[in-house]
């Protein structure tokens, strides 16, 4: 997997701890680990809609929009990074995530795993937004706007669990707002 411009540690490896979040150094490290999630998460929904042959068309059609929400995340960070100075491959990362996520054999197992990996993020994006709204609200908003949208995910994942069918109509997609985003 390319996983340019990240830099990925070895597998046995741990992507050395974020600095201290009252650092510049410290949001630096958490938007670089925010968008390295974003990125593992894209690329395995793209994955499991292709390979999970148990999948529904309705799932698989729901995996790739979501898929192309994470993307939208990453590049919103990767943005972010950019106003800031931050350098993508300053420190490495760990893809732990992905290689987790593609030893899913069945669509239940894969949605499991994602739902617990979204709410993870999700928490994680929560934390950060109140933590660094007075100090760098722009990046605070940018956060929350993806917390905002892992909640999304997470409902659309549960009501797919529940047997829910999902359908364009009634997932609105947000690129269009994207385009006048905190960018
Ligand atoms: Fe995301
Ligand atoms: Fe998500």
């Amino acid at each position: 997997m390319d996983w340019s411009p990240f830099v990925v540690c070895a597998p046995e490896e741990y992507a050395p701890a974020s600095r201290g979040l009252g650092s510049a150094e410290g949001i630096a490290d958490r938007l670089r680990t925010a968008a390295f999630a974003e990125r593992q998460a894209f690329a395995a929904f793209l994955w499991a809609a292709e390979k999970m042959s148990d999948a529904s068309d309705e799932l698989r059609a729901a995996w790739r929009r979501i898929g192309l929400e994470e993307e939208m995340h990453l590049n919103l960070l990767l943005g972010r990074m950019a106003e800031l100075g931050v350098k993508v491959e300053d420190r490495p990362v760990s893809d732990r995530l992905w290689r987790r996520l593609i030893q899913s054999k069945t669509a239940p197992e894969f949605s499991a795993l994602m739902r617990d990996a979204e709410a993870r993020g999700r928490a994680a994006e929560e934390s950060f937004r109140r933590s660094l709204a007075q100090r760098d609200p722009v990046t605070a908003a940018i956060f929350g706007r993806i917390a905002d949208d892992e909640a999304e995910h997470l409902a659309v994942a549960d009501r797919l669990a529940a047997g829910g069918v999902e359908s364009n109509a009634d997932y609105p997609s947000k690129t269009k707002d994207f385009d006048g985003g905190p960018r």
